[in-house]
């Protein structure tokens, strides 16, 4: 059976990435695309991929008036939240690759995925990599109970931190909360440069020229350290295979999930 896909933010650069791999998929078809620049136009035009037959939608409810099955939200942060919400109220199961959402997004979209019975799966990076990382982590925190994460991502991203850090710090909570030996209200100086407090864990996001996206969490322990990074290359590539899987998983539970490897044996 073919999975029906309403894919918003077809035309960027990872919803656009993910739109040509579904287009070679066997077993997944977007029918409806939302992007306000592209519009009334035929996806397949947009992205010069003729199997790309869907229409493209400037909003959110135009493209749901499609009957679809999972709803791929890959737009911005400051809207994502409302998509979601948007999607669930038609009974469409969803995967959220946007990055920026806050804990009480997500508690607010839990709600809303148990009250309409549906599956919400929520992944901050769909790389292979980064869910070892994520896993390597927790491990850590089971032993270390000191840790700090850094963000670094190119200067123009304007979410901070990246959904990876972000996401990071929830699973960590979910162990313990990082330790301080000295507790940040009694911080002489600049409080800030200590980073964010998210999640129990303490953030710095660093956007400068020169990075692509990496995430990197310190343990320290006295006399030793642990550093675990990830880097991400210039390509969409990385996320592709997640994605897909996301998409031929989230039916399969009912609520709000995050992180690739919910839905993964690991
Ligand atoms: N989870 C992961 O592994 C992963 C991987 C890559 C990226 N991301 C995240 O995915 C999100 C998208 O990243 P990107 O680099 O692809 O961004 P992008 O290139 O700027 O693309 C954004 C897409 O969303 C559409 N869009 C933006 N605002 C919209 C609105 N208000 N209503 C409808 N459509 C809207 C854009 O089309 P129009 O401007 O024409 O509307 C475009 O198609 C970011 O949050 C990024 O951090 C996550």
């Amino acid at each position: 059976m073919t999975i029906r896909v309403c894919l918003a933010g077809a035309t960027g650069w990872a919803g656009s990435a993910l739109a040509r791999a579904i287009a070679q998929s066997d077993d997944i078809a977007i029918v409806a695309a939302v992007s306000r620049t592209h519009a009334r136009r035929i996806l397949g035009d947009v992205l010069a991929e003729p199997r790309l037959t869907c229409p493209v939608y400037a909003t959110v409810q135009e493209a749901l008036a499609h009957p679809c099955d999972v709803f791929f939200e890959f737009t911005k942060p400051d809207v994502a939240k409302s998509n979601v919400l948007a999607a669930l109220q038609q009974r469409v199961h969803v995967v959220i690759g946007t990055s920026g959402l806050t804990e009480a997004d997500y508690t607010e979209i839990a709600t809303a995925a148990e009250h309409h019975q549906r599956g919400v799966l929520a992944v901050g990076n769909f790389a292979l990599t980064v869910v070892l990382l994520q896993k390597f982590a927790e491990i850590a925190a089971r032993y270390i109970p000191q840790w700090e994460i850094i963000d670094y991502a190119h200067a123009d991203k304007k979410d901070a931190p990246s959904g990876t850090a972000r996401e990071l710090a929830f699973r960590l909570s979910q162990i313990r909360p990082s330790e301080l030996t000295v507790p940040l209200e009694q911080i002489q100086g600049a409080g800030e440069t200590r980073g964010a407090r998210i999640a129990g864990s303490q953030i710095h996001s660093i956007r400068l020229p020169g990075y692509t996206i990496s995430a990197e969490i310190i343990f320290g322990l006295p006399d030793q350290k642990l550093t675990l990074r990830h880097d991400s290359g210039a390509s969409a590539q990385p996320y592709l295979d997640g994605a897909l899987l996301a998409i031929r998983k989230v039916s399969s539970f009912v609520g709000l999930r995050r992180g690739l490897d919910s839905v993964l044996e690991m």
